[in-house]
């Protein structure tokens, strides 16, 4: 049995995305996963808009920064939208943007869960985003993410194979942890 962990530790926001289509079964499965995210005072404050037409994608295309142009070859592209004034206020905290950052992993780990490359982002213009799609005014977009199979990476040009082939990393367990105090 693939271990949870293994899964967590094996998820990548790669880029080579392949334009082979992805089943409503699951689109709506990895959606499903995003729904049942924790959430403070399970306010839930996301809501999931789902592009999948090809005209529709192809005109949110043009928002998206040059460096994420990599993200034109991915037949799926989530925007998790949030309403700032959504979530609860504890603490002073945006909690809104917890909720909405927990709804991004569980989405990104039932796509990778089903064999699925998801690559969540903030490189593009919200304005034009919001503008094609009518979001309300009171909402924002906190994050895209392109999902598909895994593609050819030698499709992708010379910029991105280069982001590509850096190793990921994080920092030091020891480094980040702290046991029985500061
Ligand atoms: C909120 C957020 C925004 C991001 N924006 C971009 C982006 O615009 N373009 C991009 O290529 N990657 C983007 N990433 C991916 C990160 O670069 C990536 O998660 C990080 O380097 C760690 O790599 P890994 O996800 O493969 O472990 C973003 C990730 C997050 C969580």
């Amino acid at each position: 049995m693939v271990q949870l962990l293994e899964e967590i530790k094996n998820r990548k926001s790669g880029r080579a995305f392949s334009d082979e289509p992805v089943t409503e079964e699951m689109i709506d499965s990895i959606l499903e996963a995003g729904r049942w995210a924790p959430s403070c005072s399970n306010t839930q404050a996301w809501e999931f808009v789902v592009l999948t037409d090809k005209e529709t994608l192809s005109k949110a295309h043009e928002g998206l920064s040059r460096g994420n142009a990599w993200g034109k070859r991915a037949p799926v592209m989530v925007l998790v939208v949030t309403e700032q004034s959504g979530g609860c206020t504890s603490h002073g905290l945006p909690y809104y943007m917890m909720d909405v950052g927990l709804a991004t992993e569980n989405i990104l780990l039932q796509a990778v869960h089903l064999g699925l490359l998801a690559h969540p982002t903030a490189g593009w213009d919200e304005q034009i985003l919001r503008d094609m799609l009518n979001i309300p005014d009171e909402y924002r977009i906190a994050t895209v993410i392109f999902i598909g199979y895994e593609g050819d990476f030698d499709k992708l040009d010379e910029r991105t194979k280069e982001k590509e082939r850096k190793p990921r990393t994080r920092k030091a367990f020891t480094d980040i942890v702290h046991r029985d105090g500061w």
